[in-house]
């Protein structure tokens, strides 16, 4: 099978290609780089020993995607390709709808006009946005507290419209909690430029002394220290997920991918400082406005429906996710 990636040079996405690879698939990779680099492909040549076929192409592009499948006969899409940074959403709602929506309408049409019909979709928890209870269920109530999870939220929507109206549509729609680590190379890790909003590339930075401290976004919630509490999943079995799910396309599906377990702020501070055997200085300070005390995922359907679990725990986050910057950035 022939599995066009988009995003696949990204943080998730470069991780799924290299197991797609591995198990056997064909695959080709469609990306504007706006927040990759071009290095990945040689280096998923590199780990996997497997070929590769790269567009430089960006989905809102319908004449490069056109290109893409005329010159291969594409089975199945995962599509990762969409902007994500929460703050940035904030400032730039028109960028985010424009690049996110537009860009999958684009690629849906211009799958449908070749007669591939069959997508998975990066979706995340996001969509459930200030959820009343916890563990989170798929069937939960949706709502977005930011462009960026609108567009998300608008997506699931527009798909579930799409295979209302042509049920010959296989679409799998994977809700993703808090992805962090690296592969076992220490390869395809998460680096974003300047300073990180995620917790766990905050870390990785601090603990490289590139920056003086930690801020803990508040010490007052009602959790287990008071500090947030997030689904923290190792990147490699989310991207394990898209392979399961590759295998069980049917109709229209969601799924949560998560471990189901909590951990706080401090904990994975923590774990991250025992693991690796390096301080992470850190402050509190004010709570960080539109911050959950407590998200995490109920992953029964996924199990139940898939067959697919998270098996790796937060030692292999917190080690992996440093190994990869040893590996780059010393
Ligand atoms: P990433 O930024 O590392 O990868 C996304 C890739 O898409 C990048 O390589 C970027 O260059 C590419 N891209 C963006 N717009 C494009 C366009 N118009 N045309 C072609 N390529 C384009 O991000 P990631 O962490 O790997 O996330 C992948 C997907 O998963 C995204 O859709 C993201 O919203 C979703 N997601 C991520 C997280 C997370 O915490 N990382 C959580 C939930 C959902
Ligand atoms: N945090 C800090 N200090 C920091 C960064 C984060 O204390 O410098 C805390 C947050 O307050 C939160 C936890 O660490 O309690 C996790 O924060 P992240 O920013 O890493 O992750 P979020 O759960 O806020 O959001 C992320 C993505 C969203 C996505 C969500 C679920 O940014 O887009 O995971 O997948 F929707």
């Amino acid at each position: 099978m022939k599995i066009l990636v988009t995003g696949g040079t990204g943080y998730i996405g470069s991780n799924t290609v290299v197991l797609l690879l591995k198990a056997g698939y064909e695959v080709v990779i469609c990306d504007n780089l706006y927040n990759s680099q071009i290095e990945v492909v040689d280096k998923i040549k590199k780990v996997t020993g497997k070929e590769v076929a790269f567009y430089k192409t960006d989905i809102l592009d319908r004449e490069g995607l056109d290109k893409i499948f005329n010159e291969h006969k594409i089975d199945a899409v995962i599509h990762f390709a969409g902007l994500k940074a929460v703050g940035e959403s904030v400032a730039k709602p028109l960028f985010y709808y424009h690049n996110n929506i537009e860009g999958t309408l684009a690629l849906c049409e211009v799958m449908a006009a070749h007669g591939c019909k069959s997508i998975v979709f990066s979706s995340s928890a996001t969509v459930y946005g200030k959820p009343e209870s916890v563990p989170i269920r798929e069937d939960f109530p949706l709502s977005t507290t930011n462009p960026y999870g609108s567009t998300k939220l608008m997506i699931e929507q527009i798909l579930q419209d799409l295979y209302v109206s042509d049920n010959e549509w296989n679409i799998t729609i994977l809700r993703y909690f808090n992805p962090i680590g690296a592969d076992e190379t220490g390869t395809f890790g998460e680096n974003p430029n300047g300073i990180p909003n995620n917790l766990m590339p905050y870390i990785v930075k601090v603990a490289n002394k590139e920056l003086p401290h930690l801020n803990v976004f508040g010490n007052d919630y009602d959790t287990v220290d008071g500090t947030g509490v997030r689904d923290y999943i190792h990147v490699v079995d989310l991207a394990n997920g898209h392979l399961k799910a590759l295998d069980k396309l049917n109709g229209v599906n969601i799924y949560n991918l998560g471990t189901g377990n909590g951990y706080s702020v401090l904990q994975l501070v923590k774990a991250f400082e025992e693991q690796n055997g390096i301080e992470v200085p850190y402050v509190i300070a004010p709570r960080r406005p539109g911050d959950i005390a407590e998200c995490y995922a109920d992953p029964a359907k996924a199990y139940n429906e898939l067959g697919w679990k998270a098996e790796r725990d937060v030692v292999d986050m917190v080690k992996s996710a440093w190994n990869f910057c040893v590996k780059n950035f010393k």
